[in-house]
């Protein structure tokens, strides 16, 4: 996880200061270490001034032994680690260490500063004359060479009397011990160090500190209101006092925020509307579609109430002749023994047509009985065969021959049976009516899907369906027929029947050849089948008593 906006600045501001703070605490030992070297070279100086004034006269009166008690008491100073004296060729003339004799190297780091070029200098400044090491027992040292000038009195002098034109007559080389120098630096070191550790805490802590009162808390408390509203949740303010800028982002953060909530409740309030509307809508619609079942229903029984009558008419005449018949053959004693066979028949006929006017008047009653809406298992066969029974002599006039081509292993459908007879017999009425002079309808039911559906086809040799109309066929009161004869509702009404039983309804047509409806009805019900399934069912029951 990549570290937070407040860790990485914390971290990057404590860095810059650590360093910051490391290199003035670098910068400020080594100016210490150089003040303290300066005053301990203006310190050798000072020494070797007194050193050559104190034994001036004795030098003078080459007196050396007195010189070089005087060289070794100043010798025992504290500090002080040797003191020596070479002449200009660079042989030790006198020494405070047991070297006296030995020459020194010209080209030795003390010497080197004047012996450089050619001409050796004369006058050399006294830091250049100062030069530190470290010995082999691993103290340091600072040794500060002092060259002895000739004077007018040397070069006067009784005794040994140097030449005026010599500079230089010799070299006192004092060395000094730094080890008090370099205690005191380590001192100066550990309090730097220690001043820049806490100085360092201390700021880290202040840039924690603000950091978190300055950066962290108002990204957080941005965060927290953002998720806030991501969340949909838009009655959280946020307050943010930081600075300006985090001020103004709070702001308009929660200007933002209250349009957002604005807006949600705006949109709230029209989809509350919108949903009563379509509530309102569809109980207005499902008025109408219970009305158009209705009327359907209604000129339905209109049409089928000749075919019946005469379906009803043809077995009484039966019956009326049969019955005149029989009251031939009866005599005052009764059925003459010869002719009982025959008065037989006649009787077990009378029974066979009564029978058959019974049943079309059970199936006429069943189809606009007032019954509460229902959905049982219905086989759909049967509902096929008894629709085609009430309609069959409307369409033998209609020179219709109608074929039932039906699946004996069909499964049983779950439907309301009255709602799927209309359908059966819209669809039939229709296919006959398309049938100009002759034709077949055929109604086939079959189950592609098994388990899942099944189907109801019905076909017909009639006009087809012109391209331009196709569309409109399932609009209520669309129709080509003339008027009185067709009001457009069969179709609408099938439609809403079959969406109510969750299925489908399709149309093939070809103009000049026929017509196929196909019906597909699932087995298994959807839980809401389509709106207004029941009060359709109930509307249709209400309406054909
Ligand atoms: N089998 C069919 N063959 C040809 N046209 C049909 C057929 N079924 C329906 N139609 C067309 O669809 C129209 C609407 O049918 P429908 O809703 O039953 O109303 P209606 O039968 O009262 O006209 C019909 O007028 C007719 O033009
Ligand atoms: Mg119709």
């Amino acid at each position: 996880m990549r570290p937070t906006l407040a860790v990485q600045l914390a971290v990057s501001l404590t860095l810059l200061i650590a360093v910051a703070e490391g290199v003035t605490a670098y910068v400020n030992v080594r100016t210490q270490e150089r003040q303290l070297l300066r005053h301990m070279v203006l310190g050798a100086d000072q020494l070797s001034r007194s050193i050559t004034s104190a034994t001036w006269h004795a030098m003078l009166a080459d007196d050396r032994h007195s010189a070089s008690e005087m060289m070794r008491t100043i010798a025992t100073k504290q500090g002080v680690d040797w003191i020596r004296i070479f002449n200009k060729e660079g042989r030790i003339m006198f020494s405070t260490r047991p070297e006296a004799g030995r020459m020194v190297d010209k080209n030795a780091e003390a010497c080197f500063v004047c012996h450089a070029r050619e001409h050796p200098l004369v006058r050399v400044d006294v830091p250049s004359r100062a030069r530190t090491f470290r010995e082999a027992n691993g103290g340091r040292r600072l040794g500060l060479i002092t060259p002895i000038y000739n004077e007018r009195a040397c070069s006067t002098a009784a005794c040994h009397a140097h030449d005026a034109d010599v500079a230089v007559l010799g070299i006192l080389d004092v060395g000094l011990d730094l080890a008090s120098v370099d205690a005191e630096l380590a001192a100066v070191k550990r309090r730097a160090a220690a001043v820049l550790l806490v100085e360092v805490g201390l700021v880290s802590a202040l840039v924690v500190f603000f950091v978190r009162r300055f950066v962290h808390k108002p990204i957080r408390q941005l965060i927290e209101g953002t998720r806030a509203v991501s969340a949909m949740d838009l009655d959280q303010p946020i307050v943010i006092s930081s600075s300006p800028e985090m001020v103004e982002l709070a702001r308009s953060f929660n200007v933002m925020r209250e349009r957002l909530r604005l807006a949600l409740a705006e949109i709230n309030a029209s989809k509350q509307l919108l949903e009563t509307r379509v509530d309102e809508r569809t109980a207005q619609l499902e008025a109408a579609q219970r009305k158009l079942i209705r009327s359907d229903r209604l000129a339905s029984l209109g049409q089928l109430a000749a075919s019946v009558a005469h379906e009803i008419n043809n077995p009484l005449a039966g019956v009326l002749n049969l019955s005149m018949l029989m009251q031939r053959i009866l005599t005052e004693e009764g059925v003459p023994p010869a002719r009982l066979p025959e008065f037989r028949g006649y009787l077990a006929q009378v029974s066979s047509e009564t029978a058959r006017a019974g049943r079309i008047v059970t199936d006429l009653l069943a189809f606009s009985r007032r019954s509460t809406p229902r959905r049982g298992l219905e086989d759909l066969n049967a509902l096929v065969r008894k629709t085609v029974a009430l309609v069959d002599h409307k369409l033998k006039m209609l020179n219709v021959e109608v074929v039932c081509d039906l699946d004996l292993a069909l499964p049983q459908v779950p439907c309301d049976p009255s709602q799927v007879q209309q359908v059966i017999l819209n669809l039939v009425l229709n296919a006959s009516e398309a049938i100009v002079h002759e034709g077949t309808v055929v109604v086939s039911t079959r189950a592609p899907r098994p388990g899942e559906s099944v189907q109801l086809l019905v076909r017909d040799t009639g006009t087809g369906i012109a391209p331009e109309a196709l569309p409109r066929i399932f609009d209520p009161f669309f129709t080509t027929k003339d008027e009185g004869k067709g009001v457009g509702l069969g179709l609408a009404v099938v439609y809403g029947i079959v969406q109510s039983h969750g299925g489908d309804i399709e149309v093939n047509s070809v103009p000049g050849k026929g017509t196929e409806f196909c019906v597909t009805l699932p087995l298994v019900l959807p839980a809401h089948a389509g709106p207004g399934a029941d009060a359709a069912a109930a509307a249709v029951a209400g309406g054909a008593a």
